[in-house]
């Protein structure tokens, strides 16, 4: 479904020169740019034969697919059993749940690779179900078909023309891979940036511990190898929950760990845009299931680091050019 795009005039205070165009995908039904995702990837299986009503779909997910899955396997009349791990979002659960999902919760292995653990899993229940199959979301072509389809057509049809940067957060990079395509095939001058997590391993990334879902990855995916991004941006969960906090006081935009990256990644190259450097950002989703920890006082202080400081940081126009 599309979803509408708001310009954020007041993001880096009144001096802002540049326009912030962002796309409210928390609008979505299932509350994430997944809804887009889990459609396009039921859609190419049932388009081949491989799903049928009455079916099975695995997928490993750390939240967003899930709940998206769930929902339009129900409307489709299939089972679903969603491979979680210890990090997923208690309310993305619920919400599988309460769609009719099976959820199958993987414990943290001793090499501390999450994804990897999900992967072997749903290879496991494959083997064990009969005619099972997976929407593979880390390596399915249709994953960023979605998204060359609608996300990136969408925002150049609102905007009325390509933004000259775009910024979107990358796990399996399926958005990032569909925006590109699109680009690419229309030869829209657009950058694109992929925001990702320090500690993901993609694009060269070095592991690290990573403890907010939504963005980031353990392991390179196959959709990756694909992605030619004009820069990366990694960005540490203190600026991803700077990002977040920023959105909701100055934008009134509640929104998950991942948009609060893509905010501190535009921070960070603000200096270097010119004035009226159209730039546009995926709010990728909502901020209800993050209320237990980055919008948290007591849980950021004792993951992230000083709290007040980080608060403090807030009363700078770019808090992410200012250190
Ligand atoms: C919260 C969130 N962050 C980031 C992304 C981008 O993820 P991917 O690279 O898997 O498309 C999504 C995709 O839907 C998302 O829901």
């Amino acid at each position: 479904m599309p979803s509408p795009i708001t310009s954020l005039d007041g993001l880096f205070g009144p001096q802002q020169q540049v326009r912030v165009m962002a796309k409210l995908d928390l609008l979505q039904v299932s509350g994430s740019t997944k809804e887009r995702t889990a459609a396009s990837l039921l859609a190419g299986l049932m388009e081949r034969g491989e799903l049928q009503p009455g079916g099975t779909v695995v997928e490993s997910t750390s939240g967003n697919l899930g709940s998206a899955l769930a929902r339009q396997c129900a409307l489709l009349g299939v089972r679903m059993i969603a491979v979680v791990d210890e990090f997923a979002n208690v309310a993305a659960l619920q919400a599988m749940k309460a769609y009719g999902a099976r959820v199958v919760r993987v414990p943290t292995p001793e090499d501390g690779n999450r994804l990897r653990a999900r992967v072997l899993k749903v290879a496991e229940l494959l083997e064990e179900i009969p005619g099972a199959v997976t929407t593979n979301q880390y390596g399915n072509p249709d994953n960023a078909r979605a998204h060359d389809l609608t996300t990136m057509p969408e925002f150049v049809s609102a905007l009325g023309a390509p933004p000259d940067r775009m910024y979107v957060a990358v796990s399996t990079t399926g958005t990032l891979l569909g925006c590109q395509n699109a680009i690419e095939r229309a030869g829209w001058p657009t950058v694109l940036v992929a925001v990702d997590a320090a500690g993901s391993v993609l694009f060269d990334g070095e592991r690290g511990e990573r403890r907010l879902p939504g963005l980031g990855a353990g392991f390179v995916t196959e959709l990756s190898r694909h992605t030619r991004p004009g820069a990366v941006r990694r960005i540490t969960e203190a600026d991803m929950v700077r990002g977040c906090r920023m959105l909701a006081r100055r934008e009134g935009i509640l929104s998950g760990a991942s948009t609060g990256a893509i905010v501190a990644a535009i921070g960070q190259d603000l200096d270097a845009m010119e004035a009226g450097t159209t730039v546009g950002m995926l709010v990728h989703d909502g901020g209800l299931p993050y209320l237990p920890t980055v919008y948290d006082d007591d849980w950021v202080s004792a993951n992230i680091g000083d709290v007040d400081a980080l608060d403090t940081s807030l009363d700078l126009a770019n808090p992410f050019t200012a250190r």
